[in-house]
């Protein structure tokens, strides 16, 4: 068969006439049997085995990931992400390649050399597979090279200067291997660098200052290595760098006054390095600047004034540095910040009130400074603040009683200062706090307010080390989510309150209390026989008090289990009732019920609806605000059964306006929305009824399907699937409805993968905004929440549309929402938007099942990825449109 080709080649070169007579001659018995390269194409998929190639033989040119030219060579060879493994030499042969994409595979072994006489290679992507040792001269060869990408392997030695001859090189990343030596001095000739990216590797030396001064590098992400010697002023001479990482190296010296010249500059990250002097004035040139982060360094000198220019800053960290002066009331002005930390510095002065004024604020780290004003009253009038950071100050005076309108904060630290005064109740008010709650090593005096007992959410509480007093109060016990307790070093009496938390706890976390008793520490409350000496000088009224409430917890408790045994017996007896005549008589008390749609008025029983419930087995999945059990009616109809979660006296007492809502969704007839059939209350729970989808959610079929992979909806599937679900949103926006909880999970898809958004009466009958219900938490589900829901507590029409945001996301990464690989605090918006400062492409975030099956679906799915980024933008502002997504979704399919 290879003579075959020989002896074509051979003919071409014979003149045209007859090469034309060849070719008629020819087409029946040459043109099925071989082609250039077939050969190659066959040995390639015989030693890898990529799953799918070789079904239509000879037809390699329309196996997946293969792009030939109009001679059916190949020229893009993209088998990234397909858990391949394997030797790779054999694709060297393939002369014609321009791109060739190995990334995301188990690849090991040394990299091929011989890749090097790949010519016309443009894009030659490696990274994030096991491939050892060190990079191969030979890509000095490689003369049209204009994206090289070889992170994530297990590669040594240094980067070799044979590659100072890829003149063409716009993207250069080596990040993640442990490569040594310096970054050679040429990578700054390269005219056309754009990127370069060598993060998290052993690389040592100097960064050369020739880097930047010639090319038009965008973004220089350096961090994790051991670089010394000085940031070179030579990087911001051209001013185009948009990102610069350099943190976590030994880098000395000061940061280049140069730096302002770079007005495009988004990013600054220096941290943990040892850099000295202060910041430029220049820094407040740089308009573009949103993130600046110089942490644990040994600069100095005063906050500079000029960053109150920078308009855009949302990130400020310069904590662990040896800054002195006031925080400059100008940064005030800085109405984007969102992070302010400057912890672990020698600033003083009053915490600066201009800026708590700011309306994004989000944290506020002063902690472990010199601060010695007080704590200003007017606190949270209008910012945000999460964090409120001021432990290990100088502030003086009390705690005041307007904390209670920071009802934001998740996090409270303000130990070790010199306040004093009491506690106020009003900290009760702060029903988000979770994180911690840290008054210790203060003067406070008086009672611990028992309005503490409201902060259920909060898991470390610590008054250590104040002079509070009285008995620590029982309504403590309302604090569910406590882990930590410290109220050791006070002057608390009276019995530890009978709390698992408290009772958990170390000793050490009651100890200091002289008249403090009860488990955990080992003195006893009414039994003085076995105690220290210290007991001797309890006064007998509180030994009496001690033994009273011992007598009231006994008879109290006495009373519950009583009550206990008797509800047991009652629902014991019923139970029989239900064995002995099965499910007949024993119907529960249904107080309403109806059905909206006609044509299910005959199928559909109350009783069976609601005895459906009751099995553990019918239960298909629970959501934030209900619980869906699946019904199967004595008529054969199968119904979803919604039965709403802790819902309100409220929604029971306003009967008769639900009814009116559900039976005015109930006529929202639209074919992408689960309308209501219609609903049941029994007792004090409310049902409400739904046409059975027999493909499940969403959710289900993105990320519980990975066992079957043939299963795996494609492309298309998701894209008609992205956009039924906009079009039932904005049916729901175009008729006033918000939706409350927009999830994968509340997406089913019916018989024909057609999407219904469900849960939409939930916005209608727990509408938080109407006060028809209570709702402390904000509304959704983790991940698809719209960051300024937790300042604005507001469900809104943008809100929705960032939920949506996220949905698409979903759909073409196959992410979860929130996933741990995203690392601390980040979720699979933000994962997707630092993309570009990991010096990852677009390609790498989508799922490259899909986005590498046709160049058709992956240009529809980078179209569809930038409606996502859209929909997720930050500022509600900035999204879309509902109605305007649809149209952009459209376009996409129709490209
Ligand atoms: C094989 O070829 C047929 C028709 O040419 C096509 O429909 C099919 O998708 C191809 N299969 C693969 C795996 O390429
Ligand atoms: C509270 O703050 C003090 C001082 O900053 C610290 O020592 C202590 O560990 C903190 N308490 C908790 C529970 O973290």
């Amino acid at each position: 068969m290879c003579s075959f080709q020989r002896e074509n080649t051979k003919f071409v070169k014979i003149p045209r006439f007859f090469f034309s007579i060849l070719l008629i001659v020819g087409f029946l018995t040459i043109v099925r049997s071989e082609l250039p390269d077939q050969t190659t194409m066959f040995a390639i998929n015989e030693e890898i085995g990529v799953p799918g190639w070789g079904v239509n033989s000879s037809d390699y040119c329309n196996w997946r990931g293969i792009v030939c030219s109009s001679n059916q060579t190949v020229e893009v060879l993209d088998l990234s992400s397909r858990w391949l493994r394997g030797n790779v030499t054999l694709i060297s042969d393939l002369k014609a390649l321009k791109w060739l994409d190995l990334s995301n595979n188990y690849f090991s072994g040394p990299i091929p050399t011989v890749f090097g006489s790949l010519a016309e290679l443009e894009f030659l992507d490696l990274s994030t597979n096991k491939f050892v040792g060190s990079i191969p001269i030979e890509f000095g060869k490689l003369q049209n090279l204009k994206a090289l990408n070889l992170s994530y392997n297990i590669l040594v030695g240094g980067i070799p200067d044979e590659l100072a001859a890829l003149v063409e090189l716009q993207d250069f990343q080596v990040s993640g291997n442990k490569l040594n030596g310096s970054i050679p001095k040429w990578v700054g000739n390269l005219t056309n660098l754009r990127v370069f990216a060598a993060y998290e590797n052993d690389l040592g030396g100097e960064i050369p200052d020739s880097l930047g001064s010639v090319s038009e590098l965008k973004l220089l992400n350096l961090h994790s290595n051991s670089l010394d010697g000085s940031i070179p002023e030579g990087l911001f001479a051209k001013g185009k760098l948009e990102f610069l990482v350099l943190t976590q190296n030994r880098l000395t010296g000061t940061i280049p006054e140069l730096i302002g010249s770079c007005d495009n500059l988004s990013s600054i990250r220096v941290g943990n390095n040892n850099l000295i002097g202060s910041i430029p004035k220049s820094v407040g040139n740089i308009t573009s600047l949103t993130y600046f982060e110089a942490n644990n360094n040994n600069l100095s000198g005063e906050i500079v004034v000029e960053f109150a220019r920078c308009s855009n800053l949302t990130l400020l960290n310069l904590a662990s540095n040896g800054f002195t002066g006031i925080i400059p009331p100008e940064l005030g002005q800085l109405s984007n910040l969102q992070e302010l930390i400057v912890s672990e510095n020698s600033l003083f002065g009053d915490i600066p009130e201009s800026i708590l004024r700011n309306r994004n604020l989000n944290k506020l780290d002063l902690s472990n400074n010199k601060f010695n004003g007080t704590i200003p009253a007017d606190l949270c009038n209008t910012s945000r603040l999460q964090f409120l950071l001021l432990s290990q100050n100088s502030m003086r005076g009390e705690i005041p009683h307007e904390i209670g309108n920071c009802v934001k904060l998740l996090d409270l630290q303000l130990a070790t200062n010199y306040l004093t005064g009491t506690i106020p109740p009003d900290i009760g008010r702060l029903k988000n706090l979770q994180i911690s709650l840290n008054l210790s090593f203060n003067h406070l005096h008086g009672p611990l307010p028992p309005e503490l007992g409201k902060l259920d959410k909060l898991v470390s509480l610590d008054v250590s080390n104040n002079r509070l007093s009285g008995a620590i109060p029982s309504a403590l016990k309302g604090m569910l989510s406590l882990i930590e307790v410290n109220f050791s070093n006070n002057l608390f009496t009276g019995p530890i309150p009978a709390f698992v938390p408290f009772q958990k706890s170390l000793n050490s976390s009651f100890s200091g209390n002289k008249a403090l008793c009860g488990q955990p520490l080992s003195s006893s409350c009414d039994n003085g026989d076995d105690q220290d000496n210290y007991t001797h000088k309890i006064s007998y009224r509180i030994v009496l008090a001690v033994i009273g409430s011992g007598l009231a917890v006994f008879i109290s408790v006495a009373v519950v289990v009583l009550l206990f045994m008797m509800r047991e017996k009652q629902e014991n007896s019923a139970k029989d009732i239900g064995i002995v005549d099965d499910s007949a008589t024993s119907k529960p008390l249904i107080t309403a019920g109806n059905i909206f749609v006609e044509n299910f008025r005959q199928a559909i029983d109350f009783d069976a609806v609601v005895k459906a419930t009751f099995k553990d087995t019918n239960k298909l999945s629970s959501g934030t605000f209900s619980t869906v059990y699946k019904a199967t009616m004595p008529s054969g109809i199968i119904l979803l059964v919604r039965s709403l979660k802790s819902v309100d006296k409220t929604i029971i007492h306003h009967q008769n306006k639900m009814i009116r809502e559900l039976e005015r969704l109930g006529r929202l007839n639209h074919d992408h929305l689960m309308r209501p059939l219609g609903f049941v209350i029994y007792e004090d729970v409310a049902l409400l009824l739904h046409e059975y989808m027999s493909n499940g959610t969403l959710f289900q079929l993105l990320h519980e399907n990975t066992k079957k992979p043939e299963y795996e909806p494609d492309w298309p599937t998701r894209l008609s699937i992205a956009i039924g679900i906009a079009e039932g949103l904005a049916f729901l926006h175009s008729v006033a409805v918000i939706h409350l909880d927009i999830s994968s999970g509340n997406i089913l898809l019916d018989a024909n993968m057609s999407p219904r958004v469900a849960e939409i009466e939930i916005s209608k009958l727990l509408d938080p905004s109407r006060g028809t219900a209570s709702i402390s938490a904000v509304a959704g589900s983790f991940g698809y929440i719209p960051p300024e829901y937790a300042y604005t507590m507001q469900v809104t029409a943008p809100g929705n549309v960032y939920s949506y945001g996220v949905i698409l996301l979903e759909i073409l990464t196959t992410h979860l929402p929130v996933e741990e690989a995203f690392g601390e605090g980040a979720d699979l918006v933000k994962w997707v938007q630092s993309a570009p400062m990991r010096g990852e492409t677009p390609e790498q975030i989508l799922d490259a099942r899909l986005s590498t099956v046709s160049f058709a679906w992956r240009k529809e799915m980078l179209a569809a990825l930038k409606v996502a980024l859209q929909c997720t933008d930050t500022t509600p502002a900035k999204r879309p449109k509902m109605k305007k997504v649809i149209e952009m979704l459209q376009e996409v399919k129709e490209k």
